[in-house]
């Protein structure tokens, strides 16, 4: 009986530390849906190799490692990293006088840093891009007002 207990003890331990991998790991969550996972693998593609028809440049020009390490521009300032912007946006930007999502951001960074023509809002590309940004904030507490990190 008190083996049994034991045994069950076991189990119980066993799929708590499943459960616990399955939350902690990076990118698991969006594993359970295959047709998000595909976006987020094209957001990584286009943000290491698409130049919207711009000036030769990808986001990976600045932002490094995908993104999840602090970036670089043309000039050699430093900038921080993409890691938690999913989760600190909306902002207000004091440049446009307005608040910004995530996408137009995206979109600036197309249209200013890579000189292309970004995707129109609702596309594809500009989905899977942010897709992707929001994967590398995965388990990140949304800080509204927030700072780049
Ligand atoms: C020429 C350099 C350059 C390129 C290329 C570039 N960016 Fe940026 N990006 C910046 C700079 C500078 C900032 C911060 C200032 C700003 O708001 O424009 C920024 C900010 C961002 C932010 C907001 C980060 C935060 O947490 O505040 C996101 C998201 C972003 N870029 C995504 C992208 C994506 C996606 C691409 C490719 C489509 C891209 N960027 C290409 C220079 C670049």
């Amino acid at each position: 009986m008190k083996t049994v207990s034991k045994n069950i003890h076991a189990v119980h331990t066993l799929l708590a530390g499943l459960a616990l991998a399955v939350l902690i790991a990076p990118g698991v969550a969006s594993a359970a849906d295959p047709q998000l996972e595909k976006a987020i693998e094209q957001g990584r593609e286009l943000f290491s190799h698409a130049t919207f028809d711009g000036n030769g440049h990808v986001c990976e020009s600045c932002h490094l490692a995908g993104g999840a390490s602090p970036g670089k521009l043309p000039n050699g300032k430093a900038i921080p990293s993409l890691a938690n912007a999913a989760a600190i946006f909306p902002r207000f930007r004091a440049k446009d006088n307005k608040v910004i999502v995530l996408a137009d951001q995206v979109r600036s960074c197309i249209a200013g840093g890579l000189g292309g023509n970004p995707p129109a809002y609702g596309s594809e590309q500009l989905n899977s891009i942010i897709s992707y940004l929001t994967s590398l904030s995965e388990g990140k507490p949304i800080e509204m007002g927030g700072q780049p990190r």
